[in-house]
């Protein structure tokens, strides 16, 4: 076995650990989309979810930061979604927003919400009457109710109601507000019986979002747009990685460079 025979082995390690790498955050796939805003404190707003700066902010029923630790409004307790945590328009084509995420175990290689939690995706709609339009969202949340395919469901306020009634105790309002169960609020003008801070997102969903109802969409991950983690307080660690990834070669984790810096000492050597 020769030096170049050794060489090559290092060489095929350091470009099966940089393909691991990007398959692992790189992924893509098509997806469902559903509708949500339940007002309970979002699942990524937990400790401990997934490796990131700081877990998505959560929010009292005054809309002021409270603490990761705070119970969830939908279980007696005094932590809420944020009330900014709404989509909104950034041109004719590109809406920034927040969803309860699914993603298939194939893609995540089994992982859950470390996997996505705070990582931002981009979804090109392929359903009309939104087909030439994306939207980027953050995963806030989680999507469990469906499990066999890729999901997002929008935070869209008004935009489905469900049984706990978190959004009427946030706001002190009655739960008949927010519309039908399972659909929401059903036009722009039942939006103003919204609480204002509430109102815009909903009015987004009938105007930039044409009240499409479960439009598909093709997704990947994005690194996220800094409008949109100033609204969480949360960055995952690895959209360093994934920037890297997108501008030159693959930056790598440690687990990963212990196996590329021997690659690369072999090389060295060998190259000698
Ligand atoms: C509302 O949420 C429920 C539960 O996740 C879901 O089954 C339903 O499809 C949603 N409705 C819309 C319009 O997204
Ligand atoms: C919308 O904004 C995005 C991001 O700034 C930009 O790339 C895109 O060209 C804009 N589209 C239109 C139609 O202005
Ligand atoms: C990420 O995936 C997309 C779609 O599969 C591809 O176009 C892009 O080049 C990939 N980026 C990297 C850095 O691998």
């Amino acid at each position: 076995m020769t030096p170049q025979f050794f060489r090559n082995i290092a060489l095929s390690l350091e470009f099966f650990v940089a393909l691991a790498q990007c398959a692992n955050l790189n992924y893509s796939g098509e997806a469902v989309t559903t509708r949500f805003w339940d007002c309970c404190k979002p699942s990524c707003a937990w400790d401990g979810k997934a490796d990131v700066s700081k877990p998505v902010v959560s929010c009292s029923s005054d809309d002021k930061p409270t603490d990761a630790a705070a119970g969830t409004g939908c279980n007696g307790g005094l932590a809420f979604q944020c009330s900014n945590q709404q989509p909104w328009a950034v041109n004719d084509t590109l809406s920034y927003g927040f969803a309860g995420v699914f993603i298939t175990p194939d893609l995540t290689r089994g992982g859950i919400e470390g996997a996505w939690c705070c990582a931002c995706y981009q979804l090109d709609f392929t359903s009309e009457p939104l087909i030439g339009k994306s939207i980027i969202v953050q995963a806030s949340n989680t999507a469990y109710d469906l499990r066999s395919t890729n999901r997002f469901s929008l935070a869209i306020p008004g935009g489905n109601t469900t049984s706990t009634n978190a959004c009427a105790q946030q706001f002190g309002v009655s739960q008949s507000v927010f519309g039908n169960d399972m659909s929401g609020v059903s036009s722009k003008d039942d939006c103003q019986n919204l609480p204002e801070p509430l109102r815009d997102g909903c009015k987004w969903r009938f105007d930039w979002f044409k009240d499409a109802s479960y439009p598909s969409a093709k997704f990947k991950r994005v690194v996220c747009p800094s409008d949109i983690t100033a609204k969480t307080n949360c960055i995952r660690n690895d959209d360093k990685q994934l920037a890297g990834e997108k501008s030159s070669a693959a930056s790598l984790t440690p687990t990963t460079s212990v196996m590329s810096t021997f690659a690369a000492v072999l090389i060295g050597l060998l190259s000698i």
